[in-house]
Formats: structure tokens, C-alpha cells, sequence
């Protein structure tokens, strides 16, 4: 492997019973440390893989007994993409919860925006509530770009960063 060259992937079997991320987290986070030696660039990659998978666990459509999430990173360090696969019904369009998302993202010059008028939208909102934040935190807090396509019954939403 040339030094620093990042490219490796992570199957697990996702099942109902699925408690945390936590276990994949820390597989990352180590992986990064063990090929760059830096410990922030793996806190930062470990992060997104983290709330992609998350996700990917909670709105894929998984069957019903199980399934295997993909998560890939690869890159010349420090360049570092992050990919996580889930099920999406054929030939559907990203969906729509996504795709608005990422619109949101994008309208704004920088995710650092985004997030800080996410959260000021939703403290003048009655529910109030902290979730939908998750890839608008990752977007500022990693400083990374999101994508996302559909190709036959796979979302695949990759993450491109710096480190
Ligand atoms: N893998 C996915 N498959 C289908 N829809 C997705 C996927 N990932 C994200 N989404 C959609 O994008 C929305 C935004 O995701 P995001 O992670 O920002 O917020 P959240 O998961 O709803 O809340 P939080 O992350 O704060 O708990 C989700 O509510 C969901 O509708
Ligand atoms: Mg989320």
C-alpha cells in the first residue's frame, strides 16, 4: 500500500436488534489512525461514516430478517471520501427527505450557515425538536461535501473532505 493512500472497506450485517454506530465509529476511526497517523483526520472521517450509516440503518429499506451496509473510504490522505450504500426501492429517485437536505446545504455559501440557520428555524418552530441535523452538523463539522445517487435499488451517498 503506498503510505497514506486510503482505501478500505467495512460490510456488516444489519439486523433489527442493531444497537449503535459506535462499534463502526471506532473501526474507522482506527483504520485512519493506522494509515495516516492522525488522530483528528480519523475523529473527522469516523464522524461522517458514522451519521451516514446511521442513517442508512434507520430510513434504508432493509428486508425484513437482515442485510449488509457497505461503508468505503478511499482517497490520497488528506483527501478522503466516504461512501455508504442502502437500499432504496427500485428505480427510485433520492428521496425526497434527502434531496431537501442537500438542496438546504447548498443554498447556503457555507455549511457553517446552513446548520446555524437550520437550528435558528427550528427554535422559532413549536416542535423544536434536534433531529434533522445530523448531515448539516457533519457538513460543518468535517467540512465536507455531500452527493447522493440512485442506481438500480442503492442510495449511495458519498462525502468528499479534506482532512
Ligand atoms: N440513507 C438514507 N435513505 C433514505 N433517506 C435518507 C437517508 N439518509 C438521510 N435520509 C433523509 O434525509 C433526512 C436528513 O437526514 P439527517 O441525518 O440530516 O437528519 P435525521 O437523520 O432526520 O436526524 P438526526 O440525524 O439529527 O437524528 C432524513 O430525515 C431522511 O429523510
Ligand atoms: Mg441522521
Amino acid at each position: 500500500m503506498t503510505p497514506g493512500r486510503l482505501d478500505f472497506a467495512i460490510d456488516v450485517p444489519v439486523t433489527s436488534d442493531w444497537p449503535n454506530v459506535e462499534h463502526l465509529r471506532s473501526s474507522v476511526d482506527r483504520m485512519i489512525r493506522l494509515i495516516a497517523g492522525d488522530a483528528a483526520a480519523g475523529q473527522t472521517v469516523s464522524l461522517v461514516a458514522a451519521e451516514l450509516a446511521e442513517n442508512a440503518i434507520k430510513y434504508g429499506a432493509w428486508r425484513e430478517d437482515a442485510g449488509t451496509l457497505r461503508v468505503r473510504v478511499w482517497g490520497d490522505y488528506p483527501h478522503a471520501h466516504v461512501m455508504v450504500e442502502s437500499p432504496v426501492g427500485t428505480g427510485d429517485e433520492v428521496p425526497e427527505g434527502l434531496s431537501k437536505t442537500l438542496s438546504f446545504i447548498s443554498a447556503y455559501p457555507s455549511a457553517l450557515e446552513a446548520y446555524q440557520a437550520k437550528i435558528a428555524e427550528r427554535a422559532d418552530s413549536s416542535d423544536g425538536a434536534a433531529s434533522g441535523l445530523g448531515l448539516l452538523r457533519v457538513s460543518y463539522e468535517a467540512g465536507c461535501t455531500l452527493r447522493a445517487e440512485v442506481e438500480g435499488a442503492t442510495l449511495r451517498i458519498v462525502a468528499d473532505m479534506e482532512l
